[in-house]
């Protein structure tokens, strides 16, 4: 597996400059997306919540009993508190995430406010195929709760391969998961692109990342945020277009973004119900139950495995 700095140098001396949306996770990033969940334009967190809030007695029926619950990019672990109380008699919460220190932080608050759930927060990258921190007994009634869309910043064919691996790797019985809808553009862009410039800040921490943790010496100001719609691919596209030629030394390499040039940091891919389906279907799960908002922004399903995948 690449280190931060191999994958900054690959990315960069690429014909298109291209950087992976995983490390705008640091502490401050992390901060950072906490308060793009709360801006105004950003409809997803709070139309999810409001999803999981009003059907929470149908998701705990879903998820069932004794439910071991593992959470991959647990990120501010809010969520899983909607519906835990519904829940009969849970085992153990165990949320995941890139940032250890963040996630073990965040775990305390929470340790409190369920004193009986057993909860083992761990530092896992799942985008690696890394061994799992904890052991797992394939007869539990295992759940994974994937909410926030993340699925979407996946290329399609990495979001197959991840669904199979919550099955192969994760053994998981059912998985409880939050997609964005796709919808009118305005919304879409103004969702990645905030009047407060929050989601601006968070797409230059992977710059600010490079320049504390890699010796770089980045402008940041050189750098434009952008946020894209894709039709065909129905995806948001975040950029950093240069203002200027630049030329920048990181950790003893030199790499020219020229003027104008865009560097690729993220994907956030929007789903219709019925494409959300076939690609569930490939990856051997079948949509048991769908709930959706009142206007249709957003979506959370609960899949099973599916007895031919
Ligand atoms: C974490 N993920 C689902 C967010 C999204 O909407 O794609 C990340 C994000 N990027 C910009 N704003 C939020």
């Amino acid at each position: 597996m690449k280190t931060f700095l191999q994958e900054v140098s690959l990315g960069l001396s690429k014909k298109n400059k291209k950087l992976s949306s995983k490390w705008f996770y640091d502490f401050y990033g992390s901060k950072l997306f906490e308060q793009i969940t709360r801006l105004e334009e950003y409809y997803p967190t709070r139309t999810e919540r409001k999803i999981l809030k009003d059907n929470k007695t149908e998701i705990a029926n879903e998820i069932g009993k004794s439910a071991v619950l593992i959470e991959p990019g647990a990120g501010d672990i809010k969520k899983i508190a909607i519906f835990l109380s519904s829940l009969d008699k849970p085992k153990k919460y165990i949320p995941l995430d890139i940032s250890e220190d963040y996630i073990t932080k965040l775990s305390q608050g929470f340790k409190k406010k369920f004193p009986k759930l057993a909860i083992t927060p761990k530092g896992y990258d799942f985008s690696k195929n890394n061994k799992l921190p904890f052991k797992i007994n394939s007869s539990e009634n295992i759940i994974i709760f994937f909410p926030g869309s993340t699925l979407g910043n996946f290329e399609k064919k990495d979001a197959v391969k991840f669904l199979k691996m919550l099955k192969s790797k994760f053994k998981a019985k059912k998985i409880i998961i939050g997609v964005d809808l796709v919808k009118d553009i305005p919304t879409l862009i103004s969702a990645y692109d905030d009047k407060k410039g929050i989601t601006a800040k968070f797409n230059k921490n992977i710059l600010q990342r490079i320049n504390t943790e890699l010796g770089g010496d980045i402008n940041l100001n050189s750098y434009k945020h952008l946020a894209i719609y894709n039709k065909p691919k129905k995806r948001i596209e975040m950029r950093l277009k240069s203002k200027k030629n630049n030329n920048i030394k990181i950790n003893g390499s030199k790499y020219l973004i020229k003027r104008n040039e865009e560097i690729h940091t993220e994907n956030s891919h929007k789903y219709t119900i019925r494409s959300f389906k076939n690609l569930t279907g490939e990856a051997g799960w079948r949509i048991k139950k769908t709930w959706v908002d009142d206007k249709k922004l957003f979506s959370v399903h609960c899949l099973h495995l599916d007895k031919l995948g």
